[in-house]
């Protein structure tokens, strides 16, 4: 598989954060721009841990939307620290505005995007029928269902152009036949732009191996307070990335024992 890891998209350096206790220790990871001949390769990573670690107090800080007690995001090309809202955000409760229709919301997440109302409609429907949410585009999100809910505010996400989008437990609370259409949906996204940067966080340690090409555990190390990251996977180079096959592979199954036993 030809690949190369080119410029720096992501660095995160020394984060921690306390609140009465540590809660995260010195956390440290970089994403790189993966280049595939040929191909627009987005990235894929996965922060793993188990619930209650600080998965999403990371994700808070990752999008610029909490300050950390020590340490730095910095992304971007230009390597620029993060401000809330240059990133996108998937929370793990699917903020959506609830007196707008699902496509009153897809609209609003394009008002800075400069194409005419009509443009914009032409692209919400295209999108809709890939995201299977055609028929639902009238609706008001308290009458769809969490899997549809979830893909209008991916689809949000992804219409506001952001490169870098963080989604906060993608799996949780969806059937087996609703997580493989979002991480079908996952892996179209991270095809669409080469800068495209999905960073998955989730306690669901086979889907998130599934789809990512990096994965960090996080977890406390024995006697030390605070989470940190104690695991890297690199799926690529363990030939387990980019194969929508993969969960047959007995390899890829030792990997999830091994990484469940870890959390
Ligand atoms: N504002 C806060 N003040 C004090 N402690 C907090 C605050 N927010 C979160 N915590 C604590 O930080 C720890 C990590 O919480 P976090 O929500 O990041 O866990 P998580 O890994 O996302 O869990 P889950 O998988 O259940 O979503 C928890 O012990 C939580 O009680
Ligand atoms: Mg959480």
């Amino acid at each position: 598989m030809t690949y190369s890891k080119q410029e720096l998209l992501m660095d995160v350096q020394g984060i921690s954060l306390t609140y009465d206790q540590l809660i995260l220790r010195d956390v440290n990871f970089r994403i790189h721009n993966i280049v595939r001949p040929g191909l627009n390769q987005g990235q894929v990573i996965s922060l793993i841990g188990r619930s209650g670690i600080g998965k999403t107090q990371l994700f808070k800080i990752l999008a610029g939307l909490i300050t950390p007690t020590h340490g730095e995001v910095r992304i971007g090309i230009a390597q620029h620290p993060v401000v809330a809202g240059e990133v996108g955000v998937v929370a793990q409760n699917y903020l959506l505005f609830h007196h707008r229709t699902v496509e009153e919301n897809l609209r609003l997440a394009m008002r800075q995007s400069g194409q005419t109302d009509k443009e914009k409609g032409e692209i919400i429907a295209t999108y809709a029928e890939q995201f299977d949410l055609t028929a639902h585009l009238r609706k008001y999100p308290m009458l769809l269902s969490g899997g549809q809910r979830q893909r209008v505010s991916i689809l949000q996400q992804v219409l506001t152009g952001n490169r870098y989008i963080l989604l906060d437990e993608p799996f949780s609370g969806l059937d087996a036949l609703m997580i493989d259409r979002v991480i079908e949906l996952l892996i179209k996204i991270s095809t669409l732009h080469e800068l495209n940067t999905l960073i998955i966080i989730s306690h669901d340690v086979e889907n998130a191996l599934a789809i990512s090409d990096t994965a960090f555990v996080l977890a406390c190390e024995k006697d030390q307070p605070g989470a940190t990251i104690t695991e890297t996977i690199d799926l690529i180079e363990l030939g387990l990335a980019w194969n929508p096959a993969i969960r047959e592979k007995a390899e890829f199954q030792h990997l999830v024992a091994q990484i469940k036993h870890k959390i």
